[in-house]
């Protein structure tokens, strides 16, 4: 399939259908080496590999063949009078009307100008319109500046380049509740449950049950992940140090994606296997795919018809859903949960579920400490979806610093 997908973009790039920056060492110079495919979806093919003697990963969805079909039916000059139209329309589809947008609108012209020679031919036009449209690629031009983000090394035609990060954190932290380790919740989190009472036991069903449950019914997809996990575990258990500066810097990454100079956005699809961790511990998101602007996502619910609140969500179901309005029987645009309450209420007590710091923690000279992480779980449950980046920076450096706050508890004990 791969070698199909190769052959595609080089003879196109030599017929003039499709350019790029990579064009060159991929068809000609042969500079790019290929590893092992790594993607569990099918349209989408994903592989290790090799480039100027950095190890990077290689990309390109089958969603972009058929855009790129449709485009053919363009003539030369529709798409090179068309393009800045439409790279306009579609920064506004994405950001909505933001002040920053033309500035998101120039850079994306000059990742298109592959060759830099300040013309935008059709072969260009055509190539990366269809580029901008892949949600991940678009993604990843727009918020290359984040350290949080994948270094984006360039395309040819639908394939592009992105850095390879050593680790990643379901490798490190697994990919789901063990059904055994669901059974201690109630236990380790029953403060959580007192405190909760308010909120309603629901609450604490669904943070704790149904991101991972869910999981486990994916049963092929399972097996497979849970059998790397286990040759990755053996090879990396974190520390306690580890576990806590791997949650800093996953808060971090949330904050800088969204503190981008266009507006908000939101990952669809947050399992720890889409998440990458550097030499340098820092936290990258490595898969972009259901990561979209809010503007972009409220336009997606609103789009969806539903019966019940069940049929409204975009990505993976539990982390972006919203309310299915009964009198016109479409999605409301609100999203539940934001990504920083996603991650406070699954990923927080995930990471520590199997560490002697549990076992600690129901050990009765340790109510404090179970109190601070319950009490940390439940604070995330009472905040509302932030419409701004300060509201959203204020309610991550208060979840940093109530973690500060458990962390410093158990060094005291330990
Ligand atoms: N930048 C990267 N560095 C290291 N491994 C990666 C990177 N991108 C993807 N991978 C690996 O490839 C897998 C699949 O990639 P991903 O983009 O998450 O596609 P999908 O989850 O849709 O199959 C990831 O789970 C990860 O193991
Ligand atoms: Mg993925």
């Amino acid at each position: 399939m791969w070698a199909v997908l190769l052959l595609f973009q080089c003879s196109a790039y030599k017929e003039g259908q499709v350019s790029g920056p990579l064009c060159s060492d991929l068809c000609e110079q042969n500079n790019i080496h290929l590893g092992k495919c790594l993607s569990s979806v099918t349209e989408k093919k994903v592989y290790d590999g090799a480039w100027q003697g950095r190890e990077v990963i290689l990309k390109v969805n089958e969603r972009w063949f058929m855009e790129f079909q449709e485009l053919q039916k363009k003539t030369d000059s529709d798409l090179t009078s068309s393009f800045q139209n439409d790279v306009v329309f579609w920064v506004e589809t994405m950001f909505g009307s933001c002040s920053q947008c033309s500035t998101l609108v120039e850079k994306l012209i000059s990742y298109a100008d592959s060759n830099h020679d300040e013309i935008i031919t059709a072969s260009e036009a055509r190539t990366f319109v269809t580029l901008m449209y892949q949600e991940e690629s678009f993604m990843l031009m727009a918020l290359n500046e984040s350290k949080h983000s994948l270094e984006f090394y360039g395309y040819c035609g639908g394939l592009y380049l992105t850095e390879k990060v050593p680790l990643i954190a379901s490798s490190v932290y697994g990919e789901k509740w063990e059904l055994s380790e669901v059974s201690i919740l109630p236990d380790v989190f029953e403060p959580v449950e007192e405190i909760s009472k308010n909120f309603g036991k629901k609450i604490l069903e669904a943070a704790f049950s149904i991101p991972y449950v869910y999981s486990i019914l994916n049963e092929a997809l399972t097996l497979t992940k849970s059998l790397i996990f286990s040759t990755f575990s053996q090879e990396h258990i974190p520390s306690q140090r580890e576990k806590f500066d791997f949650l800093y810097s996953l808060l971090d990454a949330t904050l800088s994606l969204s503190s981008n100079p266009y507006g908000l956005v939101q990952s669809c699809d947050i399992h720890l296997g889409n998440f990458g961790i550097t030499n340098d511990s820092v936290v990258k998101f490595i898969d972009l795919d259901f990561t979209y602007p809010f503007v972009f996502l409220r336009t997606l619910l609103k789009q969806k018809q539903c019966a019940s609140d069940e049929d409204c969500w975009v990505g993976a179901m539990e982390d972006c859903h919203s309310s299915c309005d009964l009198n016109t029987n479409t999605c409301t645009s609100v999203v539940h949960k934001q990504d920083l309450v996603n991650i406070c209420e699954t990923h927080i007590p995930f990471v520590f579920r199997r560490s002697s710091f549990i076992s600690e923690l129901t050990g009765n000279s340790t109510t404090g400490l179970r109190k601070a992480l319950g009490q940390l779980v439940v604070f995330c449950q009472t905040l509302s979806v932030a419409y701004s980046a300060e509201q959203l920076r204020h309610d991550i450096l208060t979840v940093k610093e109530k973690l500060r706050i458990v962390e410093r508890n158990f060094s005291k004990m330990s």
